[in-house]
């Protein structure tokens, strides 16, 4: 059967990027999976002989400077990779008629919010791994891709990173105590669900403006609330115990959760809440024990 269409993945070892490739073969597509030490972003030369070789339909930008507590040193760095990588992206997307799926972040908010931030919510980043996936997002809007979208999601997890739901696990499996947060409330994101939300909504972009959209499983939860969801599911014995002080020494934002009814309605999307879609992972997680 003839492939409908060529997908670049950049990033492809990420979270993310490794969601996609699980959920890859439910789709009649060519997929690219390029991780960082076949594709690096940042190389502009590199990037723009891989691009001109295969002629994609399609890149879904997986790539990212995703280490919050790092950027605040590595600044150069996180910017070449979330901001200057990501225009000239835009700008290559846009010139050759290519679609380009972005990822940005809840980060790009200063989470001073009480209720879900919705797309046309000011940005207002407080960290430094926000303004770079910011001014990611502004120099993508300024080269108009077309048939272009952002998703900015949050709090993602997966099996394949040691990511904040794989730590507490962790800790319930051996039966440590934990102490968490109480100060930030946001959405999380099953990895899983997104890469299909992108997988399905993916030919069905038509526009000449780039759009944003929010993804995430919906309902507003506290990091402290996942915590004792997962002791309490995995039947464990730790103690769960507050912590009013952020993690890291990086500022974060207090509420951050995300409104994902725009894409939901435009694309006729049904969401799983956190809850479900977290007792599916540990349903999974449990059975490969
Ligand atoms: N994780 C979250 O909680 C979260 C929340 C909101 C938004 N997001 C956004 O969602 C997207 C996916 O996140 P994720 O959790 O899948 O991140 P991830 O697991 O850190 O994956 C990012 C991938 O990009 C790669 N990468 C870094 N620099 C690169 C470069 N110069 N060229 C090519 N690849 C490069 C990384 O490789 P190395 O690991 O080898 O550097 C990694 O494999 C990102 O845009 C992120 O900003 C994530």
């Amino acid at each position: 059967m003839v492939k409908e269409r060529n997908i670049l993945i950049t990033g492809a070892n990420g979270q993310l990027g490794r969601s996609i490739k699980k959920n890859s073969s439910n789709y009649n597509y060519n997929f690219f999976f390029m991780p960082k030490d076949k594709l690096d972003i940042s190389n502009s030369l590199d990037l723009k002989k891989c691009l001109d070789k295969f002629k994609f339909d399609t890149i879904i930008n997986c790539a990212a400077y995703t280490n919050v507590n790092k950027a605040e040193t590595e600044k150069k760095k996180s910017k070449l990779i979330n901001h200057e990588a990501v225009g000239f992206l835009a700008k290559y997307c846009y010139r050759n008629e290519i679609q380009l799926i972005h990822i940005s972040t809840d980060y790009v908010f200063d989470g001073k919010k009480f209720f879900p931030y919705v797309e046309s919510d000011k940005k207002n980043a407080i960290n430094y791994y926000g303004i770079t996936k910011a001014e990611g997002e502004n120099i993508f809007l300024k080269y108009k891709p077309k048939n272009s979208i952002i998703i900015r999601t949050s709090w993602l997890y997966s099996e394949y990173n040691y990511n904040f739901i794989n730590q507490i696990i962790d800790k319930v499996k051996k039966n440590k105590n934990i102490e968490i947060t109480t100060e930030e409330t946001g959405s999380l994101t099953n990895a899983s669900d997104l890469a299909n939300v992108i997988l399905e909504i993916m030919p069905k972009i038509k526009n000449k403006e780039p759009e944003i959209y929010h993804f995430s499983n919906s309902g507003i939860c506290t990091r402290f609330e996942i915590a004792c969801k997962i002791n309490e599911l995995l039947n464990g014995s730790s103690k769960v115990e507050y912590n009013f002080k952020s993690d890291g020494n990086v500022v974060r934002p207090k509420f951050s959760a995300l409104d994902s009814n725009k894409l939901c309605h435009r694309f006729s999307i049904s969401n799983n809440n956190w809850l479900e879609s977290l007792k599916i992972y540990l349903e999974n997680y449990q059975n490969c024990l």
